[in-house]
């Protein structure tokens, strides 16, 4: 079956290849072309992803039967929509289901109105001194959000980006005057952790838990970035996640997209929480629209079933199975130096793709183009897939002397120290637990 892969960072670098593994003939149309990509692709068209228009263009001249979204930016602006009134069964949540992530007071208030659980103390200001009233009325310390797209560039954390409600006002006003809204919200505290689900609009499919880390510097300090690397285990849950939290977790997934289905904006793609676990349990921080970007490297190469078949199981309404191999996995992504403020861009780096294969890992390409040369935003992802995490570290990290340019990377992703590390805050926030193996 003929393909329609939309993007080209390395989250789709895995799913074209997921793809091509389930038996689909691949066509890709990105903004720039990922060398991993144009080797797995029969064809290949260039135009940003939000230009429905072209992307459309392309998908009838290749002749597709099928497409799959990889970023959000194109389901705001209703990529989905657009494909399938021109007879493309696409995967993908139509323009009004990406709410969930393309606008976070509708996540909010739709949370509220369904009552799902997970749900946060929250509201939406349009007006300067109701919102700062009721931060000083509220007196606990809250997180600032711009209500649409940010790249996860644009929330602010009192404790974190914010020293105290003092700042978060001053954010939630400068927010105000640029966008005509805010959204403030409690902060939960906790360890952060994601689960992503296949939805075929009534049916969930979970995969297996993922930890991201979002701070583009060891020790988890500096800018948030998109993600310089994750890590699952081999049981699907996390060292910190036991099977109850899990499962409440999986229940949040799985109340919205039954609640989506009843409010008439029926949720199909890949439906991705964001979860912050409490000493209460798991708080949902926000939906994503679409797989995570690492995370989509960690879980994609595990998966047993084709991706083809479960890519036809969403469209159809007729989700049968979603297996994963049991182990372990670690990605680290190389970013170019100054990433994600000030990034080189314009220059080659070397890879040694077949040392990358002798030591057992993977690779998968993001912003770097034909050349090899740098584009400004995370490059290269290495991955390790063993039975145990200190084992997938180990060969992520023997992948990355055969990578050489103006990169940097983290090199704590995965590591034994960073797991203690999480383990142990969540002791801190007061959760009782004997941790789970990895
Ligand atoms: N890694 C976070 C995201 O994809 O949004």
């Amino acid at each position: 079956m003929k393909v329609l892969l939309v993007g080209g960072g390395g989250r789709e670098h895995a799913i074209g290849e997921a793809l091509v593994r389930g038996g689909a003939e691949l066509y890709v149309v990105s903004k720039h072309k990922n060398p991993g990509l144009a080797r797995l692709a029969k064809g290949y068209g260039l135009a940003k992803e939000t230009d429905i228009e072209k992307v459309l263009e392309y998908a009838e001249k290749f002749g597709v039967e099928l497409a799959f979204i990889g970023p959000e930016a194109p389901l705001e602006k209703g990529i989905v929509d657009t494909l399938e009134e021109n007879g493309i069964p696409t995967v993908g949540p139509s323009r009004e289901a990406a709410k969930l992530e393309t606008d976070k007071a509708f996540a909010r208030a739709f949370m509220e109105r369904n009552e799902i659980p997970g749900r946060k103390v929250f509201r939406v200001f349009t007006d300067v001194s109701e919102m700062r009233s009721w931060v000083d009325d509220f007196g606990r310390p809250v997180v600032v959000k711009p209500i649409g797209l940010t790249g996860g560039k644009g929330v602010k954390v009192v404790g974190y980006q914010l020293r105290d409600n003092e700042e978060a006002k001053a954010y939630a006003e400068e927010l105000i005057r640029r966008d005509g809204r805010v959204l403030i919200e409690e902060r939960t505290d906790g360890v952060e952790f994601t689960l992503q689900v296949f939805s075929d609009g009534k049916r969930i499919l979970p995969m297996p838990l993922v930890q991201d880390y979002p701070h583009a510097y060891e020790n988890d300090e500096g800018p948030i970035t998109g993600g310089m690397g994750s890590y699952s285990c081999s049981n699907g849950l996390l060292p910190f996640v036991m099977r109850e939290d899990y499962e409440k977790a999986l229940e949040t997934l799985k109340a919205t997209v039954e609640a989506m289905r009843k409010e008439g904006t029926p949720y199909k793609g890949i439906l991705y929480g964001q979860f912050m676990l409490s000493k209460d349990g798991p708080v949902l921080i926000e939906y994503n629209a679409r797989f995570g970007d690492p995370e989509a490297i960690n879980v994609l190469p595990l998966l047993r079933t084709s991706l083809l078949e479960i890519a036809e199981g969403i469209v159809d309404g007729n989700l049968q199975r979603a297996e994963f191999e049991s182990k372990a996995t670690v990605v680290k992504y190389l970013a170019p130096k100054g990433y994600p403020t000030n990034p080189v861009r314009g220059v080659k780096v070397e890879v040694d793709e077949k040392a990358v294969e002798e030591v057992g890992a993977r690779l998968y390409y993001a912003s770097i183009d034909e050349n090899f040369t740098l584009l400004g935003s995370r490059a290269i992802a290495v991955v390790g897939i063993a039975e145990t995490l200190e084992e997938a570290e180990r060969i992520a990290q023997g992948a990355i002397p055969h990578i050489k340019g103006e990169l940097f990377y983290r090199r704590d992703v995965g590591t034994r120290e960073s797991v203690e590390k999480r383990i142990g805050l969540m002791k801190e926030f007061g959760k009782e637990f004997e941790p789970n193996p990895c």
